[in-house]
């Protein structure tokens, strides 16, 4: 892999002129959006978008998610129905992602879609993800800036951890809100969902009136990067301790005594925004295993619970 000199752009008109032009060249910029950053190309651009499945290791059977600054965009790419704009209308921008069919003559790169026959497309709701949508003025396709496998970044410090010189820019905004990646809604064609994630399955179902359908884990094709082992910090993990283990340390949930706190008030949304950091922290900083306290199952709870439970996954390696 060739070794670039990655510079830091600040989130200002002139970083976000810089990163619009990279993006233009077929450069990839990481850049914040209120989930977690993602690592940015111009998604019509077949050799920036084969240059995202490079620097993370990616395995290239994994589509990306396309981001597009408002909806008129995004019914460029993908057929749009009465459900899509009722969720729209409610979660977007915002930590959504929605399913669709491709459309004919789309003009993206094949690769972002890995050759499925639908994308996975949203509007993110971070301002200067917007501004850099909108200066850009194209759509543009981003994973999460992580290598494959590994803990996703939700700062640009995150980012240059496992990124530095494999890309040409990170636009660094601070910390993401969210914590999480975006929540994951296919139509097959009953809204199914594929990833929990930054809007909880609670919200989407008053707004359909109706229960989602839940994807099958065991069939790839509905969420085919849902890799068992992901977000793995170097430490072993194990899940709903209420007390430390030999070699242990604890990251706590509520009011525990422990290493790091997700949230010692058990505020699930700070605990879902200091997810990855803290993991990052402990992984940076600790010999030790890492044990976690219980999370409860419910609202972006749910989405802790399925980053943890892949973290703490049996790896390859
Ligand atoms: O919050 C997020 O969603 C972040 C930010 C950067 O937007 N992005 C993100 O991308 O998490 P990534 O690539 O790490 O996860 C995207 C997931 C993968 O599991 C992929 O398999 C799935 O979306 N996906 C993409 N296209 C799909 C499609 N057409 N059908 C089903 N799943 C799809
Ligand atoms: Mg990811």
């Amino acid at each position: 892999m060739e070794n670039l000199a990655t510079q830091t752009l600040l989130p200002d008109n002139q970083g976000l002129k810089d990163a619009a032009r990279i993006l233009s060249k077929g450069g990839l910029v990481a850049f914040a959006t209120e989930t977690v950053y993602g690592l940015g190309a111009d998604a019509r651009n077949d050799r920036a978008v084969a240059a995202i499945f490079a620097a993370k290791n990616r395995p290239s059977f994994n589509p990306l998610i396309v981001h597009v600054a408002d909806i008129a965009r995004a019914k460029e790419y993908v057929e749009w129905s009465t459900q899509a704009e009722e969720i729209a209308a409610a979660f977007w921008p915002g930590p959504l992602t929605m399913v669709l069919p491709l459309k004919a003559n789309n003009g993206l790169s094949r690769l972002v879609t890995a050759g499925l026959s639908s994308l996975a497309i949203r509007i993110p709701a971070h301002p200067i993800a917007l501004r850099l949508l909108k200066a850009f003025d194209g759509p543009i396709a981003a994973p999460s800036a992580n290598l494959s496998g590994r803990i996703s970044p939700t700062t640009a410090a995150h980012v240059a951890q496992g990124l530095d010189g494999r890309i040409e820019a990170i636009l660094d905004a601070g910390p993401c809100d969210v914590g999480v990646e975006s929540t994951i809604l296919g139509f097959y064609p009953a809204p199914t969902l594929l990833r929990e994630g930054g809007v909880a399955r609670e919200d989407i179902e008053k707004i359909i009136a109706r229960d989602l359908a839940v994807a099958d884990p065991k069939a790839p094709v509905n969420a085919p990067g849902q890799m068992t082992s992901h977000y793995a910090p170097k430490a072993a993990l194990r899940l709903n301790a209420t007390a430390t283990q030999h070699n242990e340390i604890l990251l706590g949930f509520g009011p525990v005594d422990c290493a790091l706190n997700l949230s010692p008030d058990g505020n699930l949304i700070e605990a879902a925004a200091n997810l990855f950091h803290h993991l990052h922290v402990l992984d940076a900083e600790s010999p030790k295993n890492i044990a976690v306290s219980p999370i409860p199952n419910v609202a972006i709870g749910r989405a802790i619970n399925d980053r943890l439970i892949r973290a703490a996954a049996p790896r390859d390696q």
